[in-house]
């Protein structure tokens, strides 16, 4: 049969079905298979995950596991760090390879070497611009980086690696999300004026000379969608019927949302935060709604109250695109000696991209 038609025949199945087949399959692979599964992940996936985490707790599982085959319920570019930071007989597997970032694909090689070589007429990027890829960027965004003396970082680490690149150039160009690196700047005490916007369809990134030349960190125009769904008005109304709430915020967030927030983090800080908090407390989230729903279950017994910050509902599609269908079908190949959807990075690539990844994980706290 057509891999399509094989594919179809799993998404027929009920979710009830491919449950059980998930657990069989699983039980028969043992050890021979790990489930990564990022906190954004639906419940009926994400119940099957040997380890959840963010995407740098994620990162360091994929590269300590000893499992032959890694399978990552999350995103594409998840995957490609698990590949690239696993052994070379590991095989990173991504259920859907529909599962991209939509932020992610804002950046791309092209791109990035376009703004390096402008920002080279009016500057020498390689004695002063340190390059800074967030984790949620291609494979080969990472590479540039590696190749130029730079570093990825993740939202839990931002700070300590923007540190580690200011420490070695004076500027640097942050790609793709504008709003970690504007948060994370700001948090470190650089002045809004001293960050520009890189808008990636202009030439000069649409910046003049003297712009480019005050900036101290330059801002890829890139952002979630997701994200920027929250408002400040929903923390202004929400606190104006709750004033004793917490606000709590991913840093993909604006900055006038994560001004308006008591916390700030990765997605592993916003739970450790709501777990440590005292029973009866009530906070209003702004991240992801798999993640936020699933807080305010397993948090309900305590009495703490967990309220999502935005009136639509916003789900990161993409994450939702690895459904029990697909996991079924990948675990049940590989019961078969078939690996499918692998995700392989090529060699050259993946020795720079990690070079720039290693540089994060040293610095990482
Ligand atoms: P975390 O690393 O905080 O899990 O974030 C990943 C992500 O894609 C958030 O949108
Ligand atoms: Fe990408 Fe946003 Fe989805 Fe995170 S939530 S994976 S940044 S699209």
């Amino acid at each position: 049969m057509a891999e399509a038609a094989v594919i179809q025949s799993y998404i027929d199945l009920s979710d009830n079905e491919c449950e059980a087949r998930i657990a069989r399959a699983k039980a028969a692979l043992g050890s021979q298979v790990v489930i990564l599964g990022h906190h954004y992940q639906r419940e009926e996936v994400f119940r099957f995950a040997d380890y959840s985490g963010d995407s740098l707790k994620l990162s360091r599982r994929a590269a300590a596991s000893d499992a032959r085959y890694i399978v990552f319920c999350g995103v594409h570019f998840m995957a490609e760090v698990a590949d690239i930071l696993s052994r070379p007989e590991q095989r990173a597997i991504l259920p859907d390879m529909a599962a991209g970032c939509a932020m992610a694909d804002m950046a791309d090689l092209a791109k990035v070497e376009r703004a390096w070589r402008e920002l080279g007429e009016i500057l020498e990027p390689e004695q002063e611009v340190t390059p800074v890829t967030y984790i949620n960027s291609a494979a080969n965004l990472k590479a540039f980086c590696g190749r130029h003396g730079g570093i990825v970082c993740t939202s839990s680490n931002a700070q300590a690696v923007l540190k580690w690149a200011f420490d070695r150039r004076e500027k640097v160009l942050f790609f793709p999300d504008q709003h970690l690196g504007r948060n994370t700047g700001y948090g470190m005490g650089i002045p809004l004026e001293e960050m520009v916007v890189w808008d990636f369809n202009q030439p000069y990134g649409g910046l003049t000379r003297e712009q480019i030349q005050a900036a101290r960190m330059i801002l890829w125009q890139g952002h979630c969608s997701v994200h920027q769904m929250f408002q400040p008005v929903h923390i202004d109304r929400f606190l104006e019927r709750y004033p004793d709430a917490k606000v709590i915020s991913h840093p993909e967030n604006s900055f006038e949302v994560c001004q308006k927030s008591h916390y700030v983090g990765s997605t592993e800080y916003i739970i450790k935060a709501i777990r440590e908090a005292e029973p009866g407390t009530r906070w209003l989230v702004g991240t992801e709604l798999n993640l936020v729903n699933r807080l305010r279950e397993h948090y309900k017994t305590e009495g703490k109250s967990i309220h999502f910050m935005s009136p639509t509902v916003c789900m990161c599609s993409t994450m939702f695109r690895i459904d029990p269908q697909h996991l079924a079908w990948s675990l049940e190949n590989l019961i078969s000696g078939q690996v499918v959807n692998q995700i392989k990075v090529p060699e050259e690539e993946a020795e720079l991209a990690r070079l720039a990844l290693t540089r994060m994980l040293e610095v990482s706290p």
